[in-house]
């Protein structure tokens, strides 16, 4: 049965106030002294302070996706230079039309963001497509493999908070690889953040902040780490991202435009 319309507004409001409870936990690292934002504080209402768990948390998944997106925009072959404040040409942010409106007007508004768009195209999507059925978010990623055919689509997201661990965690993974291989992008790479954070993050900047607050919620961190993911897909018909991503994961990369099973599966789920 359909909802009522005032029962299914209620709900998109709720939804998307969880953009806003996201945009105030970026907030609380800033302010912590996790990362260094200088413009979410704009779309943030009501500053709150996270726990610590929280805090690391949300760097994990800041520097994980800021170092990606460095690497796309280091590519020297499409002419960009190195500039860490710059954005690309072309950046699609999956969203609600209010929350995206909300945010190209703050951009339009503020000369200062405005200035940073310069050139080439990414796609991020940060716990948007696991609120969608399956067949819209096969929709979306099969859309803009279509539409971007030198690309890269950013993935950050829940991998089955009630699933168990081993095999079955291997498999989500794996189940967002395909999910990008069947849309027809060429390459696909998905690692949950337990190994991002470790293996991806680095070294340095872990040291960093791991000072920054008490922390003895380990259990509970290892535990939530591993139940979240990073992902990136690769439309690369300029031959430009050979080198992009995570480390050591060229051979599997290679063995998946090829479309050859690869023996070594885990892989990139396993450490
Ligand atoms: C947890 S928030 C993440 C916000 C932001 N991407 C981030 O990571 O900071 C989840 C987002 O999913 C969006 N969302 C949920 N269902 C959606 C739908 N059906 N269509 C478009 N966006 C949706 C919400 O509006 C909300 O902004």
């Amino acid at each position: 049965m359909a909802k009522p319309v005032s029962d299914s507004h209620s709900n998109r409001e709720a939804v998307q106030a969880t953009n806003d409870d996201a945009s105030a936990s970026k907030l609380s690292c800033v302010k912590k002294g996790y990362m260094k934002d200088d413009y979410v504080h704009c779309v943030v209402r009501r500053p709150v302070r996270r726990s610590p768990i929280i805090n690391r948390g949300y760097f994990a998944r800041w520097a994980a996706l800021r170092k990606l997106l460095n690497q796309f925009l280091d590519t020297e072959k499409m002419g960009v230079k190195r500039d860490e404040g710059r954005a690309p040409h072309l950046y699609v942010e999956l969203d609600f039309k209010e929350v995206t409106s909300k945010k190209t007007t703050l951009i339009e508004t503020c000369n200062h963001l405005r200035d940073k768009i310069s050139a080439t195209a990414s796609i991020s999507q940060e716990c948007v497509l696991i609120y969608l059925d399956p067949d819209s978010s096969r929709a979306i990623v099969g859309w803009t493999s279509k539409a971007f055919s030198t690309a890269i689509f950013f993935l950050y997201e829940q991998i089955h908070p009630d699933d168990a661990f081993g095999q079955q965690m291997i498999r989500n993974l794996e189940a967002k690889e395909k999910l990008f291989l069947d849309q027809g992008w060429q390459r696909a790479v998905a690692w949950d953040m337990l190994k991002v954070y470790s293996n991806f993050v680095e070294a340095q900047e872990r040291r960093r902040i791991e000072r920054l607050e008490l922390f003895d919620e380990f259990e509970e961190w290892y535990m939530m780490q591993e139940h979240y993911c990073v992902a990136y897909a690769i439309n690369d018909a300029m031959g430009l991202f050979e080198d992009f991503g995570f480390p050591n994961n060229q051979q599997k990369q290679q063995q998946q435009m090829q479309n050859v099973p690869n023996p070594s599966s885990t892989s990139s789920s396993s450490y």
